[in-house]
């Protein structure tokens, strides 16, 4: 057993630590990120060595921050911080209702938070699990997801597909329309907000990343946004030459 003491010391290791952490973000990153539930679960996913260090902003969007991280043994982890200021919540309340996951009636924003980082955990998991390129999830605790890190060993993170240049646009096109139809008859999932933003190359290679707006397939909406996503997919698969109508897509995913 511990003594508080010890406890106590390693806690304020850990809270050095996180601070140290703070202070090298890049200054764009406001501090309303890092209140102070966030921090405490920062110290939590640190005493689990989930993530020891946060090294740099890859991103800052508008609900949510993606860091550069390592764990304890000092393997490259991406670290998503939901801003609890400013996240949308209307959207999220919206895509949540209807998700037989979730039994949600009032909750506050923070739990709504905390649910939609779950359910990007969850899709994250079942995408992964049909071998569908995603970051592998590694935990969701509160606001923060904790998932593999895309990108060199060197620690320079891949870029989205829309300010990539494609060297096989074939290749690409054919591994997101199979990644699609994996999503939908294996993960039983709608991605919800796949377009060129939401897709990572990686070695020449799409990775498809951001599904905390996925739906289970029976939700009410999951058809509509379906059909979205391809839409929008076939709007950025023109841009990189690839001609291909919206129900040919459907044709291959198999749900025409
Ligand atoms: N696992 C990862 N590895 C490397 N980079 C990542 C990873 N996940 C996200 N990123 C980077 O962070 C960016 C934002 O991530 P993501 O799309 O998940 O957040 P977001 O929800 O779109 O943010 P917002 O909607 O608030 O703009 C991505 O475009 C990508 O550049
Ligand atoms: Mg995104």
């Amino acid at each position: 057993m511990e003594s508080p003491v010890e406890k106590s010391d390693i806690h304020l290791q850990k809270m050095r630590e996180v601070k140290r952490l703070k202070s090298v973000e890049d200054r764009r990153v406001g501090s309303e990120v890092f209140d102070r539930i966030t921090l405490q679960t920062l110290y939590k996913l640190a005493n689990q060595g989930y993530v020891n260090l946060l090294n740099g902003a890859i991103s800052t969007g508008k609900e949510a921050n993606v860091f550069k991280g390592a764990d304890e043994d000092g393997n490259l982890v991406a670290v998503k911080i939901y801003r609890v200021t400013t996240s949308d919540f209307k959207k999220m309340q919206y895509y949540i209702q209807g998700d037989p996951r979730f039994n949600i009636r009032s909750s506050s924003k923070r739990q709504l938070i905390n649910n939609w980082v779950l359910k990007e955990f969850k899709n994250l998991n079942r995408a992964y699990n049909a071998e569908v390129r995603v970051p592998k999830p590694l935990i969701a605790k509160n606001n923060i997801l904790v998932m593999e890190f895309i990108g060199d060993k060197n620690g320079t993170p891949a870029r989205p597909m829309q300010q990539t240049k494609i060297s096989n646009p074939e290749n690409v096109v054919e591994k997101i329309i199979e990644y699609v139809k994996k999503l939908y008859n294996a993960a039983e999932i709608v991605h919800g907000d796949l377009s060129a933003f939401n897709i990572l190359i990686h070695h020449d290679e799409p990775v498809l990343i951001d599904l905390s707006q996925g739906l289970v397939v029976d939700h009410p909406l999951s058809n509509e946004l379906l059909n979205r996503d391809i839409k929008n997919l076939t709007k950025d698969f023109k841009k990189i030459g690839i001609e291909i109508s919206e129900d040919e897509v459907k044709r291959k995913i198999k749900v025409l």
